[in-house]
Parts: structure tokens; C-alpha cells; sequence
């Protein structure tokens, strides 16, 4: 069953965020790629997407445990808020065999996910919609499981943000994310891949991101802060060659961004979380 809609206008200020993410050049690149590959861009197997699927910190590894903690099964409704080239919702939707419902403020990354779930056959499964994940346009209680991944550190109101998720989902609901914070050296070293300068970045604390989701009535299931792990298997992947087909497709300058997020968490600038979080 489709989840019911509302209307909802995106929060002002958030073009910006989109004006980061937005190249007019991703899905020409992405395509040239994977001819280059051998592939039909039309007519792909989920596995050849390969690197580009997590725009996130440890890529498959993370989509992979976040899936498998949060216990999804065929029947649950699922949001991926903040689904970018939609790749989460793709694992979800394909190791589940749930629907799920992708949203994403910047149009170039929805179109690009709509194209990539009809070329690996997933279309039925996904709704891919423009929307602001602080005015999500869904009725309360919607969704069983929320997924976010790297989403929150580009909202500055995260008391707003997660309001909305916990709105969304049912009561006893899960939301699964898996997120970048604040370390306690200060201030971060950019460009980094969320953010080309300050006034896009958003990060908090570890307690202080645990104290707004508690406040907006989502109480810790699962948390784990996965930093070093995290930080030790990107040096290794960005000591290596680039992949044919990776994020640097559709992100600028990720071969500046993807190292100075190591150092960041490196440097105890920022820290990794994976976290569960039930809707009380
Ligand atoms: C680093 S990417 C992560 C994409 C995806 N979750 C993944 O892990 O592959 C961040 C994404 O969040 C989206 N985003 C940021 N702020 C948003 C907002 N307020 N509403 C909806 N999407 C947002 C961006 O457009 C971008 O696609």
C-alpha cells in the first residue's frame, strides 16, 4: 500500500543543500562510465552500479550492517529519507523485498535514482519523490522503518528533522541512521563531501544528537559509534586506484572531499554513528 500524501513545501534555505548536490552532468558521466564498462545503461544488474550505490562513510559495508540491524522484513513500508542516487533504497527494496518510498531535495539525484531502480528492474518497488525530509509530505504513522544515511549534517533544525521522522513512522517504528557528528576538535576541515564550506554543515555531538532524537521521542535501540573502524577502511579504499565507477561521478572534487573526511575523523573532527532508534 502507498503511503498517504499531504501536501508540504520544502524548508527555505534548503536549495542551497540542493545547489551543492547538483552537477547538470551525473547521469551523462554515470552513463559514460558504464558503457566505458560494457554495460546498457538501460538495462542494469544491481551489481553493476558497484561503488557508486553509498554516497556514505564505508559504502556497502555500512548499507549492508544498517539493513541487517533493522531487521526489515517483505511487509514492512519503508522511507529511505534523503536517498540521494537512491542506492539504500535499491538494497533495501532488493534484500527485502519491501516497497520502499525514496525522497530527496535535489531533483538531478531523484531523476537519477528513478532511471537507475527502472534499469535493474526495481521500479515497482520504488516511489522515488522530490521532498524536504523537515516536511515530509506523508500522513503520521506511514512508514515501519526510516532509513537515513549522511542526510542529517546538511539540516541545522535536527529538532525539526527528526519531529517529522517520528511523525512518519508508527508508533513502535524504527529509524535506522547511519550519520556523521561533531568530534571534540573543532572545526572540521573542508571541502568535505556534504559540504563545500561552513553554512552547509550542521554537525553535533555524539550526546547532543542522542538528546534531540530522545526529546523527539525516539528512544535508543542500537548505537555504536564506528568511527576508527570506518576511518581505517576508507584510508585503505582511497589508497588504492579509482574504481571505473564510483561517487567521484557525480560528486566534484571527491578526491579532495573523500580524504578530508578521513582526516576529519582521524584528526577527532568528526565521529561516525550507526544507531537504531524505536518510535516510543
Ligand atoms: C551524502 S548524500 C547521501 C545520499 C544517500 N543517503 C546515500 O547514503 O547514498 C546526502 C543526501 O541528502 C540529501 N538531502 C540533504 N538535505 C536534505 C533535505 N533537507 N531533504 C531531503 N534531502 C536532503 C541531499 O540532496 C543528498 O542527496
Amino acid at each position: 500500500m502507498e503511503p498517504e500524501q499531504t501536501d508540504a513545501k520544502a524548508t527555505p534555505g534548503h536549495a542551497a543543500v540542493a545547489g551543492h548536490y547538483s552537477t547538470g552532468s551525473a547521469r551523462e558521466r554515470i552513463e559514460s562510465a558504464l558503457r566505458r564498462a560494457g554495460k546498457d545503461p538501460d538495462r542494469l544488474d544491481a551489481h553493476d552500479l558497484a561503488m557508486m550505490e553509498d554516497f556514505h562513510s564505508s559504502g556497502r559495508f555500512a548499507t549492508a550492517a544498517l539493513i541487517e540491524l533493522a531487521q526489515i522484513s517483505a511487509a514492512d513500508r519503508v522511507l529511505d529519507a534523503g536517498t540521494g542516487i537512491g542506492g539504500t533504497a535499491r538494497a533495501v527494496a532488493h534484500q527485502a523485498g519491501c516497497r520502499v518510498t525514496a525522497v530527496d531535495i535535489t531533483p538531478e539525484f531523484c531523476s537519477i535514482a528513478e532511471w537507475l531502480n527502472a534499469s535493474v528492474g526495481l521500479a515497482d518497488l520504488i516511489d522515488v519523490q522530490e521532498a524536504d525530509v523537515t516536511a515530509l509530505p506523508f500522513a503520521d504513522g506511514s512508514f515501519d522503518v526510516i532509513f537515513s544515511q549522511h542526510v542529517q549534517m546538511n539540516v541545522a533544525d535536527k529538532a525539526l528533522l527528526y519531529r517529522e521522522a517520528r511523525r512518519v513512522l508508527r508508533p513502535g517504528g524504527r529509524l535506522a541512521l547511519w550519520d556523521v557528528t561533531a568530534g571534540p576538535r573543532q572545526p572540521i576541515l573542508f571541502p568535505v563531501p556534504w559540504a563545500e564550506r561552513p553554512e552547509l554543515s550542521h554537525l553535533v555531538s555524539p550526546p547532543e544528537l542522542r538528546g534531540i532524537l530522545a526529546a523527539e521521542g525516539l528512544e535508543v535501540q542500537v548505537w555504536n559509534d564506528l568511527t576508527d573502524t570506518s576511518a581505517a577502511l576508507m584510508r585503505t579504499v582511497n589508497s588504492g586506484p579509482t574504481a571505473p565507477l564510483g561517487i567521484h561521478l557525480f560528486v566534484p572534487d571527491f578526491a579532495i572531499k573523500g580524504p578530508n573526511l578521513v582526516a576529519n575523523l582521524e584528526q577527532g573532527r568528526a565521529r561516525l554513528i550507526q544507531a537504531i532508534l524505536v518510535a516510543v
